[in-house]
């Protein structure tokens, strides 16, 4: 750091690892105890017990509902995802060869033109906002996938819910476990404190975006390798082990690689959660993934993630992350490798727009705009264009 800079106070804080720009009721991620609360909730009690419903009704409103209030809150959600017709036509135009997040973030930008007044910053007029957001974005995601596969759009059925009409519409064949291990998958995944796409998200809400553009930065932001489109990689990562018994190998070779980059292991590592066995979602995606693996091939795949997961926390002390086994749960549910980060997104709008509000109506929110260390020339002298 030069002499100017600690004159002007920029602290340097490389990748803001430890800096908390804003104060939230949100989450808690208690990493002392390995816990993680949502609004004070123990994940490990919301995934046990609660309905995705009731999730997201704690999380935009602070508190579960009554009974009845839940009942109007899941047919008001289900009364909300419809998507218009210019919508349909945009995911069918999109088809070809745009990349499904890509597709997703336009489909969601999208929806700010069937909003009667985009100007309204009510906080009502956002709580429908965020509501239709998470109402339509499984059938968003659902139908873009169904579009490059079968050329066809498919209606979700008003009595389902979203989660359920994602099912339908892509014709996953699925049991009762199944349907629970898919919800609790929206519960561990659907809230996360500060990561990069929530900051994404209420970086936008502090600059007055509206909230289509808010979650769609954050979908920008969560859709790259390094956050949520790691478990992508995951199935291919074990198939190419194969065996538990090619684990140590493996390992070895990717940790003697020259480059950093190809050193990394997704679905290991955690910017919050150090050390083995520290992200708390881990062991819930761990014993649903033991609850679903039911032939010989899925029972190696799990046994094999084990040992990896077993190897890597001993030879590297780095966790095995809510990716890694949320991954196998997601393809022993039937999902093909590439809708795991997807699947992910979806659960998170919930979280993102939690945020989005908290940050939009915060009466102490101040524009979030760091610093940065200047590493360039300086005092540069203008030449001529006839002259360079
Ligand atoms: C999540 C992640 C981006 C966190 O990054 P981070 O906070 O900057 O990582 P850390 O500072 O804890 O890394 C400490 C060391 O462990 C290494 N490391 C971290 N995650 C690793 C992984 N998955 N595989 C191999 N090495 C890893 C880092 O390269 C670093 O090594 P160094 O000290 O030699 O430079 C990183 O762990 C990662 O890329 N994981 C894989 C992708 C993934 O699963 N993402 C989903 C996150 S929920």
């Amino acid at each position: 750091m030069t002499d100017k800079t600690e004159k002007n106070k920029i602290i340097f804080i490389p990748a803001l690892d430890g800096v908390a720009p804003v104060k939230s009721s949100i989450s808690l991620p208690d990493t002392d105890k390995g816990m993680l609360f949502l609004r004070g909730y123990p994940i490990d009690v919301l995934a046990e017990k609660a309905s995705f419903e009731e999730v997201i009704y704690l999380l935009l409103f602070k508190e579960f509902p009554s009974q009845r209030a839940l009942e109007n809150f899941k047919e008001l959600i289900k009364l909300k995802q419809n998507l218009p017709d210019k919508i349909i036509s945009t995911l069918e135009s999109l088809r070809t060869k745009m990349p499904l997040f890509n597709i997703m973030a336009t489909a969601i930008l999208s929806l700010a033109e069937f909003d009667s007044n985009i100007e309204d910053e009510s906080l009502k007029a956002n709580y429908d906002r965020a509501l239709t957001l998470i109402a339509k974005t499984p059938i968003i995601i659902a139908n873009a996938i169904k579009l490059i596969k079968t050329f066809e759009i498919k209606y979700p059925r008003q009595e389902f819910s979203p989660l359920v009409n994602f099912l339908h519409i892509l014709g996953v064949p699925i049991n009762e476990e199944m349907k629970r291990a898919f919800e609790v998958g929206q519960i561990l995944c659907c809230e996360h404190e500060m990561n990069a796409s929530t900051l994404a998200v209420r970086t936008a809400a502090s600059t007055g975006s509206d909230i289509y553009l808010a979650i769609s930065a954050g979908l920008s932001a969560f859709a790259g390798i390094y956050h949520g489109g790691a478990s992508r990689f995951i199935i291919e990562m074990l198939r190419q082990i194969g065996d538990p018994v090619n684990v140590q190998k493996w390992a070895d070779k990717k940790f003697a690689s020259p480059n950093k980059k190809n050193r990394i292991i997704m679905g290991f590592g955690h910017r919050v959660y150090k050390g083995q066995n520290s992200d708390p979602r881990t062991a819930i995606f761990k014993k649903w993934s033991l609850r679903l693996a039911k032939n010989r091939q899925e029972k190696i795949l799990l046994s094999t993630a084990e040992t990896l997961e077993k190897y890597i926390g001993e030879k590297k002390n780095l966790c095995a992350n809510v990716d890694f086994y949320f991954a196998l749960v997601n393809h022993f549910i039937g999902f093909s490798p590439e809708l795991s980060p997807l699947i992910y997104a979806m659960a998170r709008v919930t979280g993102w727009a939690a945020h989005y509000i908290e940050q939009f109506y915060d009466p102490e929110s101040r524009i979030l705009r760091p610093r940065a260390i200047y590493t360039g020339p300086e005092n540069q002298k203008w030449v001529d264009l006839k002259n360079r």
